[in-house]
């Protein structure tokens, strides 16, 4: 049976630059985000680049009906999935009481649901044929609660922990269970809601490929939490030095300076 690598959110940014490193590295891939034409000209480039298969499907994953529909399709088909990325993401940012309900439920639908169903799925096929490899993406916004982002980095903090937890569950298994904290990342995550700072202009941020490069360096390595660039690493660590009342309201001016006027 033919192994592939499934890869949520692999139209743009942080997931896209994955799918390059893993392709590079002669993987056969199943590309899974929204954006059907994206996936279609992702999949010819790679396809024409690195002489690999790669599939995609388009998939809402804040629709669990539909999410269904495609993991009814991957139990009916014939392809082993041996590496899960579930780098499908999305955010809010601002004050929670004035956020639109349905948009943060779609966070919490991508963020969290979307992502520990498809662990739960794909986990037990793993499981079934020996194996494999996870990685979620979570943020380094999961090591600290995130005032004006209350939800984002709530959900984070979910991803942390539950792939933390899965590593143990699933040893017995022989599924290795990875996440992925990136800080700050050159990519259109922060486009719909950022001001005059524009943070995914800045050169200093790690671009996606920088991220992505590491991380598939990392998970050779089956590193548990893994965390690109040394500023990051810091940024993680800090709120275990600190008192929880000073990390919120650091964590709460931080977030306060990117938000919407
Ligand atoms: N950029 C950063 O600074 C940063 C930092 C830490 C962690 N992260 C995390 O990294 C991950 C990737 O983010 P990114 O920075 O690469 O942002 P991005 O370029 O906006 O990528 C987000 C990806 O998620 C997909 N997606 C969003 N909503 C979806 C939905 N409802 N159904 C299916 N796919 C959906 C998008 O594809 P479609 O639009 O085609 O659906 C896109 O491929 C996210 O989990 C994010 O939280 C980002």
């Amino acid at each position: 049976m033919a192994r592939y690598a499934l890869i949520t959110g692999a139209s743009s940014g942080i997931g896209l630059a994955l799918a390059e490193a893993l392709a590079r590295r002669g993987r056969n891939l199943i590309l899974v985000a929204r954006q059907r034409d994206r996936l279609e000209s992702i999949a010819i480039e790679l396809t024409q680049r690195f002489g690999v298969e790669v599939l995609f499907r388009a998939c809402d994953l804040s629709e669990p009906l539909r999410l269904s529909g495609f993991l009814l399709e991957l139990e009916e088909g014939e392809r082993q999935i041996d590496l899960l990325v579930n780098c499908a993401g999305i955010g809010t940012f601002g004050p929670f009481l004035g956020q639109d309900w349905m948009t943060e439920q779609d966070l919490i639908e991508v963020n969290i649901l979307a992502l520990t169903r498809l662990c739960h799925a794909v986990g037990n096929s793993m499981a079934l044929h020996g194996g494999g490899q996870i990685l979620n993406v979570a943020s380094i916004a999961a090591f600290q609660p995130g005032p004006w982002m209350s939800t984002y980095h709530a959900s984070k903090a979910y991803v942390l922990h539950f792939s933390e937890a899965l590593r143990i569950e699933l040893k017995k298994c022989a599924i290795k269970v990875s996440v992925l904290c990136p800080g700050p990342t050159r990519t259109g995550f922060f486009a719909e809601w950022q001001r005059d700072e524009k943070p995914s202009d800045d050169k200093k941020l790690m671009s996606p490929e920088e991220v992505a490069l590491y991380a598939v360096r990392a998970l050779d390595r089956d590193r548990a939490i893994i965390i690109p660039g040394r500023r990051n690493r810091w940024i993680a660590a800090l709120p275990r030095l600190g008192p929880r009342w000073l990390v919120r309201i650091l964590s709460g001016m931080s977030n306060k300076a990117y938000c919407p006027r």
